[in-house]
């Protein structure tokens, strides 16, 4: 199975339309197309959007039996679908599934005037389906029939946000080393990087696994379940199991990027100013003004490749789960050894400042998180 990278993503949100209002207007992103019953996708609406390399699909269940309204039902607004290339997807689904994947979708054709895709679905982690795409013709068709492509002028046609760098994925206590001997026996993917991390009395384990293109790479975190529980019980207790955590995005301009995200209304997780008072003792010389990384929040790690610089935006959902991580690599291929325990640092003084603001718990009986 030659898997070529990411196709796209697809989430299962509850309006579609908010929420591409929110990835249009926030976070850069230009409506592509859309469909729905009327394009024969029944029972659901799904605008296709885009930005650099990145195609995000939402979608939202306009009847109570479609997949999207019971995964939302269950897990709020999130990531549902990681679609991957491939040369032969009706191939690549029998060998899967020959492998012991979840058969979901056998494969079908969506012919267009000047685009055919063959699309087949199977089981990945949690409620979470990987989506095997072939394309030939067009690329610019997306699902042809299907996905109707919407008229220029629709979006701000920017390139904040280049390609999908990554998913992290949190899995219930005992079951990494499973996930991880799944996506190595079914997919082919390997295992590049293990870590252990204890922050403050609390702890997890997190491994990444890759496909053999280096395109598809998920995080995999799994809380320790010896240990004070902290943000990873708390996705797994507000997602109601395994699901995406966040999406890491990569850009060429991070210091650009950030700045016109946040001029839009993209809340950033902060940084202690004492984090870049020995930084470069750290990660060595960094070629970007350490004032205006200090300003953003802006994080940088290092790997024997070079370095990388990264940032993660607050959850903008209402559980508190799925958010996005903005990375610029520039010569690491890897994680540095920082980079989870920095996200999980940052994602702890969010949760405790939240915890500590009244206003959250306005109208709601759900306490801001742990
Ligand atoms: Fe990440």
């Amino acid at each position: 199975m030659d898997i070529r990278g990411i196709d796209h993503i697809e989430l299962y949100v509850g309006d579609a339309r908010q929420a591409a209002f929110y990835f249009g207007t926030a976070v850069g992103f230009t409506l592509l197309g859309q469909g729905g019953p009327e394009t024969g996708l029944v029972g659901q609406r799904s605008l296709l959007l885009g930005q650099g390399d990145i195609r995000m699909v939402l979608t939202t269940g306009l009847t109570a039996d479609h997949p999207a309204s019971g995964y939302v039902a269950r897990h709020g607004d999130g990531i549902a679908v990681v679609a991957v290339e491939v040369g032969d997807a009706a191939g690549a689904y029998a060998e899967l599934v020959a492998r012991g994947a979840t058969s979901v979708t056998p494969p079908r054709t969506w012919t267009g005037a000047d685009a055919e895709v063959v699309t087949a679905e199977v089981g990945g982690f949690g409620d979470v389906l990987h989506r095997l795409v072939e394309r030939r013709g067009d690329r610019g068709d997306f699902l042809p029939g299907a996905i109707e492509a919407t008229p220029a002028g629709g979006g701000t046609d920017e390139r904040l946000l280049a390609e999908i760098d990554h998913l992290a994925v949190c899995v219930p206590p005992g079951q990494l080393d499973d996930t991880v001997a799944h996506y190595e026996r079914v997919f082919g993917f390997a295992q590049i990087f293990e870590e252990h991390i204890e922050v403050a009395g609390q702890a997890m384990n997190s491994k990444v696994v890759q496909d053999t293109s280096g395109r598809v790479t998920l995080v995999l975190l799994e809380p320790d379940a010896g240990r004070r529980p902290g943000q990873i019980d708390a996705f797994l207790t507000e997602h109601h199991g395994a699901g995406v955590q966040h999406l890491g995005l990569r850009t060429d301009d991070i210091v650009g990027a950030v700045g016109a995200l946040g001029a839009r209304g993209v809340r950033f997780a902060g940084t202690p100013a004492a984090y870049y008072d020995d930084l470069e003792q750290r990660v060595g010389k960094v070629d970007a003004p350490l004032d205006r990384l200090r300003d953003l929040s802006i994080l940088v790690d290092a790997d024997h490749g070079g370095q990388l610089l990264q940032i993660f935006t607050e959850s903008m959902h209402v559980r508190r789960t799925l958010f996005l991580e903005l990375i610029e690599r520039r010569g690491a291929r890897t994680f540095g050894s920082g980079n989870i325990r920095a996200l999980y640092e940052a994602k702890e003084r969010e949760l405790a400042v939240a915890g500590a603001t009244p206003a959250v718990a306005a109208g709601t009986a759900r306490g801001a998180g742990a």
